[in-house]
């Protein structure tokens, strides 16, 4: 087995400090040591690239790290090893990733419009070039789908996808289904939020839920479908007269993306594939995707039914799988079959399970009589338990069902609340508690 011991750093030269970019930025300081433990070496920012070189952004940086107004800084550096993507739009940040990967450097971009539109030719110099190309930050922003369907899923035949994958879009339709918001409101509050694409049109009228489709389709099915052709219909205009009318029927409207085949993966096999606002039945996982998440469903021949399910757009969610790109990068040609770089999988330090803390649920077996409820509060009390919701029930001869919540207490306390109840001689059965999961 080759064993790479080299722990020279990986250089990055990052293009863009917005939402993401920022978000990145952020990362790469904060979780340094894990992103070291997880890679076996440092991942280092070594440039950025912005259209606007103020000192605010500069002190943001990593010690070392400079901005630069000058696309050749990242893309002719020797010592960048890999460009970082983030500007978007499909003129300066497909001359930058074609000149990166002509210089040899690998790639990481979330250009989801690029990648659908116009991806050729970056793919084919990738190649020639032996270069990484990855792009897990473009498609459901935390969701790791593009991983998913190139990696563990490619021993599968995927049959059919449906998605959301457009998180302004699904924050608009959940503020107008909840809150009764109008279509507007909801709108410049995603802005505010960060979710929105530079030019909200691309969400709110479908295109970047159909971008996003097309890599997928691509992934899922090794089919390239061409953008041009696929209908798109997004949520402008919606009426929340149809809103509320479709929740009386029990539908949540729902903008989703749908890819399936027909006859087969033969070579008559044909794509049913678009975007548009559905109803979605209430009883559905879809329908329950809410504010800015996102999900993807599929069906695999041999798997049956996967569902993913997270944060849809953002900073850190989306920079966290942008990072992800970087550490596979920095992993690549090491063994790295554990998650971590070789010998960074450290002791464990236990928790003991009596300090876990956790909210409870308890019932107890009691007679019903005077000072019974205020002897059991009692014995809480004095192991700090604060009971949240108390429900008596079901009489049988003149034993009763003592059933209660608490408020958040260790395991330890509970366990010495009971005993003390016990020997109280309150108890005419065994008390059964178990932990609640919020
Ligand atoms: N504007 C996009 C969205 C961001 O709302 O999902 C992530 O691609």
């Amino acid at each position: 087995m080759t064993q790479d011991t080299t722990k020279r750093p990986l250089y990055v030269g990052l293009a863009g400090m917005g939402t993401v970019g920022g978000g990145l930025v952020q990362l790469l300081k904060k979780d340094a040591e894990m992103i070291r433990r997880r890679s076996g070496r440092e991942i280092v920012l070594r440039k950025v690239l912005v259209r606007n070189l103020s000192a605010d952004r500069a002190a943001l940086l990593p010690e070392g790290c400079v901005l630069t107004g000058n696309p050749a800084d990242l893309t002719d550096d020797p010592d960048i090893d890999v460009v970082v993507e983030l500007i978007g739009g499909t003129g300066l940040a497909k001359e930058l990733i074609l000149k990166a990967l002509a210089n040899g450097k690998h790639v990481v971009t979330a250009n989801k419009a690029l990648l659908a539109e116009d991806s050729k030719e970056l793919f084919d110099l990738a190649r020639s070039k032996k270069c990484l190309m990855r792009y897990e930050g473009s498609v459901a922003g935390a969701i790791p789908i593009v991983e998913t369907l190139g990696g563990p899923l490619a021993g599968n035949r995927i049959l059919s996808l449906h998605g959301i994958l457009n998180g302004t879009s699904n924050y608009i339709l959940s503020e107008m289904t909840t809150r009764n918001m109008d279509f507007a409101t909801a709108l410049s509050q995603a802005q505010e939020l960060g979710y929105a694409e530079a030019d909200p049109t691309l969400d709110i009228d479908g295109f970047d839920t159909a971008h996003k489709l097309i890599l997928l389709i691509r992934l899922a099915f090794g089919l390239d479908y061409p953008f041009a052709s696929m209908p798109v219909k997004g949520i402008r205009g919606m009426d929340s007269r149809d809103i509320a009318m479709a929740r009386e029927f029990g539908y949540r409207i729902k903008l989703v993306a749908i890819a399936k085949l027909h006859d087969g993966d033969s070579k008559d096999a044909r794509m049913e594939a678009g975007v548009f606002p559905m109803l979605v039945h209430h009883s559905l996982l879809l329908a329950r995707v809410g504010g800015v998440y996102n999900a993807v469903r599929l069906e695999g021949e041999a798997s049956g039914p996967l569902f993913l399910h997270g944060r849809g757009a953002g900073a850190l969610p989306t920079a966290s799988v942008v990072l992800s790109d970087l550490l596979s990068i920095a992993r690549e040609d090491r063994p790295n079959n554990t998650g971590f770089a070789g010998d960074e999988i450290l002791p464990t330090a236990i928790v003991p399970p009596e300090d876990w803390r956790s909210e409870f649920y308890v019932r107890l077996m009691v007679h019903d009589e005077p000072g019974v409820l205020r002897d059991m509060a009692g014995c809480m009390a004095d192991e700090g338990i604060s009971l949240a919701q108390v429900i008596q029930k079901e009489k049988e001869g003149n034993v009763v069902q003592l059933v209660f919540m608490t408020h958040e207490a260790s395991a330890e306390s509970m366990s010495n609340a009971l005993h003390r109840v016990a020997e109280k001689g309150l108890l005419q059965a065994e008390p059964v508690y178990y932990r609640i999961l919020q």
